[in-house]
């Protein structure tokens, strides 16, 4: 097996869980008695399922097409409204009053939306991108801060059956110019700015700048005036969010779509250099939103305050800051700004501030938050906490222990939730009242899901043993496909099983207990501060500057961030001044990539290491680069003095 295996986490600790009254599991029996309802009867069970938890325009008879696997299709005749199902139906059912979305700006400001304000303002937004000729089946790019008119964009696309693409307001122009184009979006969302570690981070300017060099698609762009900096205006196709929603009324008819109509493209990396655009559908996505917001988290959308503190230009804030929490009719908390701003205590501050009970977040920002110290989070009220997740990345007992006990106060139990943008929502992860936790484990699937741990020809491995990670049965929120690229869904998580297991691309062991433990990627994807990276990508960055001829990126272990980028490149001539030209360079992916896939190291070399049928030896360099020995047979290798450079030794 390839790949950036991270240590084999050995740990035997068991916590049980916490009683607590009325929750949705209680025990594993509760959790098996489902999952054995699934086995025995798995349509039937979802059918009951979707008819009780979703509301349908049309009901559906048919619960799972498999005839074009693996291109499977759930609850297909059937209709509904995915904005209609998290906002009409609790106003509908009183709760107008409740509020949705809490929202604290970076400078400390704060909006409290309702279930009928938020509806109203979904409505004039459907209404204003109708005006701009947005229709059912055309693609928008949401290319935002965090402010609540992110998701109301997200959910007037929904209304009106216009499929949203997010991107990261973090990506350069170039990134974002190639999502636009790949989507072919007739209109970009976006802002003036929005706040980051207390300066304006400029949006629009990014939205100018991709569109005078491309992106023929776009006809309109609407712009919320959020960071009140000067911004370029282009007279004609350039609309004022604000203005446009003021002269809308605030109701609008949901449209009636397939429940497998798209909701959703989300581009994510992969091993090649170009993004995938994962698409997602409707209903299938929106039911296993609301199920897992309910499993996972026990949700009580009476109670609860709920803060996934994704953004959402990931898969995280879609499912869990948007979809899932309206879906429930509960109230989810979003805030603007970065986790340290102003100082380490800022997320214990909003938690204690709005009285968080559901805290969910990344291994990165626990691991820097325990670097910041515990007098942060003891200057603060965490009382109010009774469930804490984790996602993104394989969390490290020591990060797990800290979280449970200095932020939990050994109250609340750990979610620790592997997933990915792919499916949707949460795979393997424990029930909160129900499993007993180890630490550094997701533990098992939930109630609906089947996976197993395979060898390369798909036979199960034995306990303890490592192998990959594959889901053996579809389910409802599992990507679509690739937007434009039929044989590469195929390709990338279908062909290396002969079509019968969905492949994760991730390695995973079953310990003695079943417990399941993730081992990281094992291609060439890296994680770092719980994102996915294409090697490929940031290798494709770097060679287009003129003075590259040649790159390889490798992961290496960082306390941190979980893997920090190193690069190894080759140049075109000669360089008298590697600091500098290492500065130059890192600036330069910023641009192409965004900051998140700035190289941390980079090292300077005459040659890479290669194998004799010419493929870069990575295993070598991922040694190299995290300092250890090197287990790579390199006797092959012409350039022995290479590897010297290599460990930065000449
Ligand atoms: C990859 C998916 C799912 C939303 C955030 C990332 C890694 C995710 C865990 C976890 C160990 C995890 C996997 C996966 N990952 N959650 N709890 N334990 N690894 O979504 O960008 O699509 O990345 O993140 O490697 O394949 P994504």
């Amino acid at each position: 097996m390839s790949g950036t295996i991270q240590s084999v986490l050995q740990e035997n600790r068991k916590f049980d869980p916490p009683p607590s009254e009325g929750a949705c599991f209680d025990s594993m029996q509760a959790y098996q008695a489902l999952q054995d309802r699934f086995f025995d009867d798995m349509e039937g069970t979802w059918r009951e399922l979707a008819h009780a938890h979703l509301s349908w325009r049309k009901p559906f008879t048919r619960v799972l097409n498999r005839d074009q696997a693996p291109f499977f299709r759930w609850f297909e005749d059937g209709e509904l409204n995915v904005s209609e199902n998290c906002l009409d139906r609790h106003v509908e059912a009183g709760l107008g009053k409740r509020t949705a979305i809490i929202w604290e700006g970076e400078p400390g400001e704060v909006r409290r939306i309702s279930y009928e304000a938020l509806l109203h303002d979904v409505c004039r937004a459907a209404n204003a991108m109708r005006e701009m000729g947005i229709e059912q089946g055309d693609r928008v790019v949401i290319y935002m801060p965090m402010v609540p008119e992110a998701a109301v964009a997200m959910l007037a696309c929904s209304r009106i059956g216009a499929t949203h693409s997010v991107v990261f307001g973090a990506f350069s122009a170039q990134a974002l110019k190639e999502r636009i184009e790949d989507a072919g979006a007739k209109l970009v969302i976006t802002a003036d700015g929005g706040y980051r570690r207390g300066a304006v981070h400029d949006l629009k300017s990014s939205v100018d700048e991709a569109l005078k060099t491309g992106c023929a698609c776009v006809r309109h762009v609407l712009v919320v005036k959020r960071g009140g900096n000067d911004i370029g205006w282009r007279q004609g196709r350039d609309i004022d969010w604000h203005e446009a929603l003021k002269v809308q009324p605030d109701t609008c008819e949901p449209v009636s779509l397939s429940s497998e109509h798209p909701l959703f493209i989300l581009y994510t990396s992969g091993s090649t250099g170009k993004p995938k655009g994962i698409v997602h559908s409707s209903g299938g996505f929106l039911l296993w939103a609301r199920l897992t917001m309910q499993w996972t988290f026990d949700f009580r959308p009476k109670d609860d305050v709920f803060w996934c503190t994704a953004d959402i230009g990931w898969i995280t804030g879609h499912t869990y800051s948007v979809y899932g929490p309206l879906a429930c009719g509960g109230t989810t908390l979003m805030y603007e700004g970065v986790p340290t701003y102003p100082d380490a205590g800022r997320l214990w501050k909003i938690c204690a501030a709005h009285s968080v009970t559901v805290f969910y977040t990344a291994p990165t920002a626990i691991r820097a938050l325990i670097k910041a110290g515990d007098e942060w989070p003891a200057k603060h009220d965490l009382s109010k906490l009774r469930i804490l997740g984790t996602v993104g990345e394989p969390i490290n007992p020591e990060a797990w222990i800290w979280y449970y006990t200095v932020i939990g106060g050994e109250r609340c139990p750990i979610v620790d939730t592997w997933w990915q943008t792919e499916t949707g929502g949460h795979m393997l992860s424990p029930l909160p009242f129900a499993t007993p936790t180890k630490p550094g484990s997701a533990t098992f699937p939930l109630p609906g899901i089947f996976a197993a741990v395979v060898d390369n020809e798909g036979k199960p491995v034995g306990k303890g043993e490592g192998g990959l990670l594959v889901i053996t049965q579809p389910w409802p929120a599992m990507l679509r496909g690739i937007w434009g690229d039929p044989k590469r869904y195929e390709e990338t998580y279908w062909h290396k099983f002969g079509n019968r297991y969905y492949f994760a691309g991730d390695g995973a062991r079953c310990d003695e207990d079943g417990y399941f433990w993730i081992m990281g990627r094992v291609d060439d994807v890296l994680n770092v501060s719980g994102h996915r990276l294409g090697t490929m990508e940031v290798e494709s960055a770097l060679v287009s500057h003129e003075l590259v001829a040649e790159a390889a990126i490798v992961g290496r272990p960082d306390d941190v961030k979980g893997e920090a980028i190193f690069a190894f490149v080759v140049l075109k001539g000669e360089c008298d001044d590697p600091a500098a030209l290492e500065a130059i360079l890192r600036k330069h992916v910023s641009q192409e990539i965004g900051p998140i896939a700035k190289p941390d190291d980079i090292r300077f070399a005459g040659s890479l290491p290669k194998t004799r049928s010419g493929k870069i030896m990575r295993r070598l360099l991922r040694d190299i680069a995290a300092g250890r020995e090197i287990t790579q047979d390199i006797s092959t290798l012409e350039d022995q003095k290479v590897i010297e450079q290599l460990q930065g030794q000449q």
